[in-house]
């Protein structure tokens, strides 16, 4: 199977020459790769939370769509889509809110940043803070986990947003005892520098230090790569190339050849016009092409909104049948059809042949079981307790909740049971992954068999 690779544009601003050099540029390369499936999408719904002026909103889907279709994003190829054209979207935010932590919630960045500031300038700790930013991470938790991405490309800024997509995938899985999420990676692109903007700082609008890509045109590509920060070294003086932001932008942009000869150049004391000059035809010549058919492209929303429309459909041929079985093991099922059973599908227990457990006093004198399966094979290994009631309380308790009550951690030859969070018991190691999800089986069945007892 293909690795699925999604990622979401929140469609507040206007790309500049950083997102098309740190996000624009590497996602269309990888989404030409063979072994990649790539969703993207414009996050239109996570605009909201940042803006409430609609015309920005609307000019900015518009823009970055077509910039993404510029810049080479083939949509037969790729599921591009509108986040706002999922209605799954925020039907699964839903599912995923009534299991998300208020604690986590309270941890993420953004939100906290948010509390700090208030409480710094004396004022009320949530002043201003909508409930839509401290819901943020989950929204971008179904977003991933509607499509089963597996590696998901953002900057460092979003890595706790994709761990807490993961926390959440998993919780789901384990309260409902089966695989119906994959959990997410990020993919952090190393190799990508951030682009420098014009005062030397990183690119980016808050810092409003950027480089425009199509907006303005070749006139004002020009204008600001003029405005670039640079020291006073007059012609003939040699420039330090890696003290340069114009440096650094011209490499972006420039094979190694070139990117070459220009620090030659500066070190040869090159003037900074016309370093900037030569800066300006080397952008110009890779975006100039792409500006043609952006603008062809900003000019025919209808043909825009065509390729939106049927990315939706690709998408929610993924989405909507995903919710539906959510739907059905959360208890939204129709009544008509046969009722669920709590904690899926049980294991008949045969009579005379039962899992047990078997309590042991450690060398250190401390509590523990052993819960064996009922042809004797050990299945789980307790922690120690220093009281013998704890001990039998967790195994009362194991002896009783299913498979599915528990968290089954799975790790490369083991697999670690979790209750209330925290590892209370162990299988053995096994000899590999196979040996590990055999064993693994043989546990879910075993504590269901159990359950089924009482
Ligand atoms: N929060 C991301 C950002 O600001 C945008 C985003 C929304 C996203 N949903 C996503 C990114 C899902 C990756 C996956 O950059």
């Amino acid at each position: 199977m293909n690795t699925r690779v999604l990622t979401g544009i929140t469609t507040t601003g206007t790309p500049h020459l950083g997102n098309y050099v740190g996000a624009i540029r590497p996602a269309v390369a990888a989404s030409r790769r063979g072994d990649v499936d790539a969703f993207f999408f414009l996050a239109d719904y996570h605009a909201l939370i940042k803006s409430d002026d609609a015309a920005r909103i609307e000019r900015s889907r518009l823009e970055i769509a077509a910039t993404w279709l510029a810049a080479g994003l083939d949509p037969q190829r790729v599921t591009f889509y509108r986040q706002s054209d999922i209605p799954e979207i925020p039907e699964l935010t839903w599912f995923l809110t009534c299991i998300a932590s208020k604690g986590m919630l309270n941890r993420a960045h953004a939100y906290k940043a948010a509390v700090d500031k208030n409480i710094a300038a004396g004022e009320d700790p949530d002043a201003g803070v909508s409930a839509g930013l401290y819901m943020y991470p989950v929204l971008m938790a179904a977003d991933i986990l509607a499509f089963d991405a597996h590696q998901v490309p953002v900057g460092r800024d979003q890595i706790q947003h994709i761990e807490m997509a993961r926390d959440l995938g998993q919780r789901f899985n384990h309260l409902h005892g089966n695989e119906f999420f994959v959990l997410p990676e990020a993919l952090i692109e190393e190799q990508v520098a951030t682009l420098p903007g014009l005062d030397g700082r990183k690119m980016s609008k808050s810092y409003d230090n950027t480089i425009p890509l199509f907006a303005g045109g070749a006139k004002q590509l020009r204008e600001a790569i003029l405005r670039i920060v640079t020291d006073s070294r007059a012609p003939g003086e040699p420039k330090d190339p890696d003290d340069s932001a114009l440096f650094t932008i011209f490499r972006a942009f420039a094979g190694e050849a070139e990117t070459a000869a220009f620090r030659q150049a500066l070190l040869e004391g090159l003037g900074w016009g016309e370093a900037k000059q030569a800066l300006y035809e080397r952008i110009e010549a890779e975006v100039a092409p792409m500006r043609e058919r952006y603008e062809a492209l900003i000019a025919d929303p209808a043909a825009i909104e065509a390729i939106l429309r049927q990315g939706a459909q690709k998408a929610r041929a993924i989405a909507t049948p995903k919710v539906a079985a959510l739907r059905e093991v959360l208890g939204l099922r129709a009544m008509t059809t046969a009722p669920a059973r709590a904690g899926g599908p049980k294991v008949a227990p045969k009579p005379g042949k039962l899992p047990r457990f078997a309590s042991f006093r450690d060398t250190d004198g401390r509590f523990r079981f052993r819960l064996f399966s009922a042809d004797g094979q050990e299945l789980l290994l307790s922690k120690p307790f220093a009281e013998p009631k704890l001990a039998g309380a967790l195994q009362k308790r194991l002896g009783t909740s299913g498979a599915a009550a528990v968290a089954l951690q799975v790790r490369p030859l083991s697999v670690g049971l979790e209750l209330d969070g925290e590892e209370v018991a162990s299988t053995p190691d096994y000899r590999d992954g196979p040996a590990r999800d055999e064993a693994l089986a043989q546990l879910r069945a075993a504590l269901d068999q159990l359950a089924a007892q009482d």
